[in-house]
């Protein structure tokens, strides 16, 4: 892999513990600004579609993955602690990344919340933590007051090490750019919906520039990329399914992506995608399917 985002990409080759059956698995990493490198492939938890154990132990153990996507707000935190537990590996072998919900927010909230989210998963510290969304749900603050004080409660877990990388998602520019104007430490990373309908290129740009890492959630547009005419003449193209073009795509476009299933062949599938390659001709026609639609959330009106 080259250069993206303007951070440097690091192969890695994820050390296997006591576990045989784990393949290896090279995983290429993005640099965030503060030198830590994130796997571009995680596994999303969302409530979304339900949670299953057995699928989360099999992806830690069978397929490699070492880079978990979740949120308080997907109710599964204990089990994702249980699941790590029973796959063997070692806090330091994994990339968590973890939520703080709106109704959390404020200094005080946000630093008993992120506490409680660790003691839930049975952890010292999440390697990323992120404000969630943009809009306050306290009454009687302005959402920009309330993402300040947020983010400063995020800079403190920060330096103390509760958190190795803060961040944000679903910010859009106005968001950051108010943000840097209050802010010591910059977001090291913004998660936005992010799939071949939906390609905010003005805020990738953006992110880009500042030096925030650009991770796209929804990679698949929740199941709805599987219809699309060019995604499946390109999948039968190079002998690939679907999911694994979409997923390819992003993470030749840079993007860190973080598929959702709670099915173990399906989690195995959309962990082979660094086998093959897409070609421009591919890349640019995924390039033209943007359309706009979010599948997820549209914090346009959010100010
Ligand atoms: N920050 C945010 O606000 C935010 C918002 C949304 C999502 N996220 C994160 O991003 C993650 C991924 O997004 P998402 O869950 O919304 O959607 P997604 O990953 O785009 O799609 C998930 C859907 O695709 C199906 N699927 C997965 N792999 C498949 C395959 N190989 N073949 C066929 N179907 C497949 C899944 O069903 P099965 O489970 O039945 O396989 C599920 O219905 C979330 O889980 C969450 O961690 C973050």
């Amino acid at each position: 892999m080259g250069e993206r985002q303007g951070t440097l990409w690091k192969k890695t080759t994820i050390q296997r513990r006591s576990m045989t059956s784990v393949p290896d698995f090279n995983c290429p990493t993005v640099q965030l600004s503060n030198g830590l490198q994130i796997p571009v492939l995680g596994l999303g938890t969302s409530h979304d579609g339900g949670y299953s154990h057995d699928a989360v132990v099999f992806a830690l153990t069978h397929c490699g993955v070492r880079h978990i996507d979740t949120a308080k707000r997907y109710g599964c935190e204990r089990k994702l602690g249980k699941a790590i537990q029973e796959s063997g590996l070692s806090r330091d072998d994994l990339w968590l990344t973890n939520k703080l919900w709106p109704g959390d927010y404020g200094y005080k909230a946000t630093k008993k919340a992120c506490l409680d989210s660790c003691s839930e998963m049975g952890v010292d510290y999440f390697d990323l933590y992120l404000m969630h969304w943009p809009e306050s749900l306290k009454p009687g603050y302005s959402n920009s007051e309330m993402r300040a004080e947020t983010w400063r409660a995020l800079e403190e877990l920060y330096k103390e090490g509760v958190c190795r990388a803060i961040g944000v998602s679903n910010f859009l520019v106005h968001h950051l750019e108010e943000l840097k104007d209050s802010c010591s430490v910059v977001p090291h990373v913004n998660q936005v919906e992010y799939h071949p309908f939906q390609q905010p290129s003005h805020l990738m740009d953006y992110c880009r520039k500042e030096g925030i890492v650009f991770e796209g959630y929804s990679p698949l547009a929740k199941g709805q990329v599987f219809n699309c005419p060019i995604i499946n003449q390109i999948a039968k193209k190079h002998a690939r399914t679907p999911a694994q073009i979409c997923i390819r795509w992003s993470i030749q476009n840079g993007v860190v992506t973080i598929p959702k299933s709670i099915k173990k062949n399906r989690i195995q599938e959309n962990c082979q995608v660094f086998g093959f390659k897409l070609q421009e001709e591919d890349m640019n026609a995924l390039g033209r399917l943007h359309d706009g639609r979010h599948v997820s959330w549209d914090p346009t009106s959010i100010i």
